[in-house]
């Protein structure tokens, strides 16, 4: 169910948002998955402001949205024509497709030196009324400043942004709450460089044995963003797999203040002296979980006076692999069974 119903062509600013995407200004956007921070992807020192704004390393490429096709031809080449029926058959929506690069039309900047680059048609309707007034290719990457958790929420890019950019177009929570699915197209079999909440099971029923599912090595990440630490809030936090309820009786036992990230339905567990950040609406809501996710970081993030911050995990399959990925980094990959703590 679609929460937009504003028609942006009588928005108040529209004209002053298009004009600054114009004039290579910064402006954050909301997307189906997180809002991005949005400038023209032409101008060097365009996509320059995007990562000072961020203080995002320059080796990190930028994933470039567009809301039709034909834009690719400015600055891609030789898309095969699996990674074209992958393309008709997701966008527009939560799915970036890495493709070789075509120099001359964008600031080269935005691949950090690669020869190929990401490329997204977003399907949120006010993003995709913003890329066709400018009809610009926008560079976005989350609208988060450098390993903060991106943000699902108009407050949390005011939060981390406001002042540092020229302006952030204000809608509703994000749909979705994880960033998209990323697909390297270089090479076939294709590889998933970030899991999202388009599947790799979605993407072979699409297109049949298109893509491996290898084992994501941690040490040498296809997505060049996929390095660095993220998400994780300043106190230690646990993932906790295989059941939470010993480990919330043993930090009981323990005395220590602790904090609890969860789906809803361990909320019985919860005793009143401790903190509970729910997830959906149960273990089986991984939309939910998605959803929620990222603002129950930052709150946890804003706790004072507690001792750690336990997630409960998921059970590993096809459907929590996103889920998952995000919550192992913002553990910082310490990662314990139910017995260990
Ligand atoms: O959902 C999303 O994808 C959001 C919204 C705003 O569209 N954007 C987003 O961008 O998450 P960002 O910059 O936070 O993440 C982009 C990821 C990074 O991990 C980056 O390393 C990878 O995509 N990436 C971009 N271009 C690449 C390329 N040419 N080769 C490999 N990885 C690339
Ligand atoms: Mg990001």
């Amino acid at each position: 169910v679609r929460k937009y119903v504003h028609n942006l062509q009588s928005y108040p600013q529209i004209n002053q948002i298009v004009e600054g995407y114009r004039q290579n200004e910064l402006i954050a956007l909301p997307t189906e998955t997180v809002y991005g921070l949005g400038a023209n992807a032409k101008d060097e020192q365009a996509v320059k402001k995007i990562y000072i704004a961020k203080g995002r390393p320059s080796d990190n490429p930028l994933i470039i949205h567009i809301h039709d096709k034909s834009q690719l031809n400015d600055f891609t080449q030789n898309i095969s024509k699996e990674a074209e029926i992958l393309m008709d058959a997701f966008w527009p929506g939560p799915i970036s497709f890495i493709v070789p690069y075509k120099k001359g039309f964008l600031s080269d900047r935005v691949t950090g030196g690669l020869n190929s680059v990401a490329v997204r048609m977003p399907s949120h309707i006010i993003g995709r009324e913003i890329l066709q007034l400018t009809n610009l290719p926008i560079a976005a990457p989350s609208a988060n400043v450098s390993g903060r958790p991106s943000p699902t929420k108009f407050e949390h890019v005011k939060h981390d942004l406001e002042g540092r950019i020229f302006g952030i177009i204000q809608a509703e929570d994000v749909d979705e709450g994880i960033e998209s699915t990323v697909i390297d197209c270089t090479s076939f079999p294709f590889k998933i460089a970030r899991p999202g909440s388009i599947t790799t099971e979605m993407i072979n029923d699409a297109l049949p044995n298109s893509v491996v599912n290898e084992k994501m090595d941690i040490e040498k990440p296809i997505a060049p963003g996929m390095k660095y630490k993220h998400y994780a809030p300043s106190q230690p936090v646990t993932l906790v797999e295989g059941g939470i309820t010993k480990p919330i009786k043993s930090s009981v036992y323990k005395d220590e203040r602790i904090a609890v990230i969860g789906p809803k339905s361990i909320e019985s567990l919860i005793s009143e002296e401790m903190i509970f950040i729910p997830l959906g609406k149960n273990a089986k809501d991984i939309k939910g979980a998605h959803h929620d996710l990222y603002d129950a970081l930052r709150i946890a993030d804003q706790l004072i006076d507690i001792d750690k911050i336990l997630i409960s995990g998921y059970i590993r399959n096809e459907s929590t692999v996103a889920l998952m990925n995000r919550i192992d980094k913002a553990s910082g990959h310490n990662i314990k069974g139910e017995d260990e703590l």
